[in-house]
């Protein structure tokens, strides 16, 4: 148990603190792109433990290792053609790739849940990249929320679910996406294991092929796809074009409601509007209706999301 949590400016001292907590095996909250991660030493069993501890996150779900480059990536995991095109396209950026380990690859197999493949990504955020190059080490980060609630786009959300259980958060303002990165599987056949901040039909376009899309439930591919996910404490009815009952509504496009994630109907607003839009409307301890969400480009990661804050939850 950790008292207070240090909160840390964007600056060079601040990531460099940042950095030192990371190399002692503690845990620091960092933004990047798509929302803010909660960041231990991928090579560091116990550092890594401590962050399933943190989150109260179920121990099959593996972590996403990031790192500073293309380079970096490429001394953990089995590179490919697939997987230089999708780097030189969209890294830095929303998009994990999950490739096969090498030997000696010295990541906890607490990251990988005891897989033989790895989760790596070269996220864009100017804060992050300091940070990844200052640690020179692979950094564990899923989203900084305790497990099965939604993830935090400002440092301020972090506070809120793990403030007194990790050592700092380094806070740079909110995230630009929004939405965690888009998971890709390159180990068979190029599948798509959870949509996000990258559209699906770019990473088709780049790879000239169809992805194989992830089945609900099917544990196999994608361990940790869980349903009931991102989830705030209030029911949640997807789909709603009027309010009923006591409901709030989070409107998107030109609708009245309570709050809207985009006026105009743009779907990058909308994503980066997302979890934010959440939490707040989770504080006024209402049920929550939304609007329905066109399901192209990032509409798709939207939906998703939403779907499983709305899906019935596990006890
Ligand atoms: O945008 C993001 O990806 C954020 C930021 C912090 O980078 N991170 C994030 O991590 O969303 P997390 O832990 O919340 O989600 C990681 C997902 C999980 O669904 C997990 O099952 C999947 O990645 N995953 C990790 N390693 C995998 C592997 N080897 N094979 C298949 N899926 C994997
Ligand atoms: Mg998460």
């Amino acid at each position: 148990m950790i008292p207070t949590t240090l909160e840390l400016t964007a600056d060079p001292n601040g990531i460099a603190r940042a950095a030192d907590l990371l190399r002692q095996g503690l845990l620091v909250a960092f933004p990047t792109e798509t929302v803010y991660g909660l960041g231990g030493d991928a090579r560091d069993g116990e550092a890594v433990a401590r962050i399933y501890e943190a989150k109260g996150r179920p121990s099959f779900n593996p972590l996403i290792a990031h790192v500073a480059s293309v380079e970096a990536a490429q001394r953990f995991v089995q590179w490919s053609d697939q997987a230089e095109r999708l780097a030189n396209a969209f890294w830095p950026g929303p998009l994990t790739l999950v490739l096969p380990l090498k030997p000696g690859h010295g990541v906890s197999s607490l990251v990988t849940a005891g897989l033989d493949t790895l989760a790596v990504r070269v996220p864009a955020h100017p804060t992050a990249r300091a940070l990844l190059a200052a640690v020179d080490g692979p950094v564990a980060a899923p989203s900084a929320n305790p497990s099965g609630q939604i993830s935090p786009t400002t440092a301020t959300h972090v506070h809120a679910g793990l403030g007194g259980r990790i050592a700092a958060v380094l806070d740079d303002g909110p995230c630009g996406v929004g939405l965690e990165s888009t998971i890709v599987g390159l180990t068979g056949e190029p599948s798509l294991l959870r949509p996000g901040g990258v559209a699906l039909e770019k990473i088709e376009t780049v790879l000239n092929t169809r992805l194989h899309l992830h089945k609900a439930g099917d544990m196999l591919t994608a361990p940790g796809q869980l349903q009931s996910h991102y989830a705030p404490d209030a029911p949640v009815r997807l789909n709603a074009e009027t309010v009923q009952g006591d409901e709030v509504l989070l409107g998107f496009g030109p609708v009245i409601c309570d709050m809207n994630l985009s006026e105009t109907s743009s779907l990058t607003e909308a994503a980066a509007n997302l979890f934010a839009a959440l939490h707040s409307l989770n504080k006024t301890g209402r049920p929550i209706a939304i609007s329905p969400i066109p399901d192209h480009g990032l509409g798709a990661a939207i939906n998703d999301r939403l779907r499983r804050a709305a899906a019935p939850r596990d006890s």
